[in-house]
């Protein structure tokens, strides 16, 4: 069969698993650093990513912190090789938590990142409504994502992910501008603050993954630290959202994942992302409001871990992933 890319806007989707400068997504089945090894040096524009935590989910082994920092910085030195001079890195974490006390990884991350010269320009503040409900502490709410850039020449483009203004026909009423708008009608920048649901139960996106990403909060990045064409890169890919979002916005993707079930589902949702028919939460839909009517929700029960902080778990979930007429859109 032909191969073509989606990039000239050809029907098929070319998925490798292992790099390939022709391929539009790679799906490496194993470790990232194996992967990680086989990409040039500077070719890759975006670098996102939210790595396990060692906090002992069911795809990890809980370590030392000591030893979980530097395998990370392995991962971390080779993207900084692999990212061009114009490129950006975004590293998404929450907390390492401990019985002692809860270690902040981007804290915990921070030295390790400016070792490789790179410069922050932003740690975004990602908060969501759901998770664990905490007994012995206040429930977290938030999770953070560091955009560093390897220079000072990097990409960055706000305008495709403005959001709307408050007052969009406020005007000038003095001076010389009297009478002209006085906010961007294309829209404002959306802050470091961003209130983005997150993937539990109920969201269209959820999947059999216990952490996936949700796929707009991984648009804003693409589309504000990418141009259409360009690679993004997930070494930790899970069940791909990452891929996703950049096939939906015409880039290129590669990622590695070690559990061979998640690289399946990810496969199926990049293939049903690339025809349209994957069920998404859109970019900038407004925060669900109890205020207004509810929609039906499913039965929840309580589960408990050795922490005692527990969470709403589904009985019945109501989205099984495996029944592809729960991934379309209705
Ligand atoms: C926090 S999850 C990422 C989920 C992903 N953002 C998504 O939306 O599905 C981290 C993932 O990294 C995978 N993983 C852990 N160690 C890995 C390694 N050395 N190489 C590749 N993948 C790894 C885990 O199996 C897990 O799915």
């Amino acid at each position: 069969m032909k191969k073509q890319l989606i990039l000239k806007d050809e029907p098929s989707l070319i998925i490798e698993n292992e790099y390939n400068k022709h391929a539009d997504v790679v799906l490496f089945p194993g470790n990232c650093l194996d992967l990680l090894k086989t990409i040039p040096d500077n070719s890759i524009q975006l670098v996102v990513t939210s790595p396990p935590y060692n906090i002992g989910k069911a795809y990890e082994k809980r370590t030392s912190l000591d030893r979980y920092l530097a395998e990370q910085e392995k991962v971390i030195g080779e993207c900084v090789r692999v990212l061009s001079e114009k490129g950006s890195l975004c590293w998404q974490v929450g907390n390492h938590i401990k019985k002692d006390g809860i270690v902040p990884l981007d804290i915990a991350l921070y030295p390790i990142l400016k070792k490789f010269n790179l410069k922050l320009r932003n740690r975004i503040i990602w908060h969501f409504e759901h998770g664990l409900h905490c007994s012995k502490r206040f429930s977290g709410r938030y999770e953070t994502i560091c955009w560093f850039t390897k220079s000072d020449r990097y990409f960055f483009n706000l305008d495709p992910v403005r959001i709307p203004q408050k007052y969009p026909s406020k005007k000038y009423f003095k001076g010389p501008k009297a009478g002209q708008l006085s906010c961007n009608p294309l829209g404002k920048n959306p802050g470091d603050l961003w209130i983005i649901p997150n993937v539990k139960h109920n969201h269209v996106e959820k999947t059999i993954h216990p952490c996936q990403f949700p796929v707009e909060l991984i648009e804003r990045l693409i589309l504000s630290l990418t141009n259409p064409g360009n690679y993004v890169l997930d070494p930790f890919m899970g069940v791909g959202t990452t891929a996703v979002a950049s096939i939906l916005n015409k880039r290129k993707s590669i990622g590695a994942e070690i559990v061979p079930e998640y690289l399946k589902i990810a496969k199926e949702r990049i293939n049903l992302a690339y025809q349209g028919r994957l069920r998404i939460r859109p970019m900038n839909q407004p925060v669900y409001d109890p205020n207004k009517p509810q929609k039906n929700r499913t039965n929840l029960y309580t589960s408990y871990n050795q922490f005692g902080d527990s969470e709403e778990l589904p009985l019945f979930p109501q989205f099984n992933f495996h029944n592809k007429e729960d991934l379309i859109h209705a």
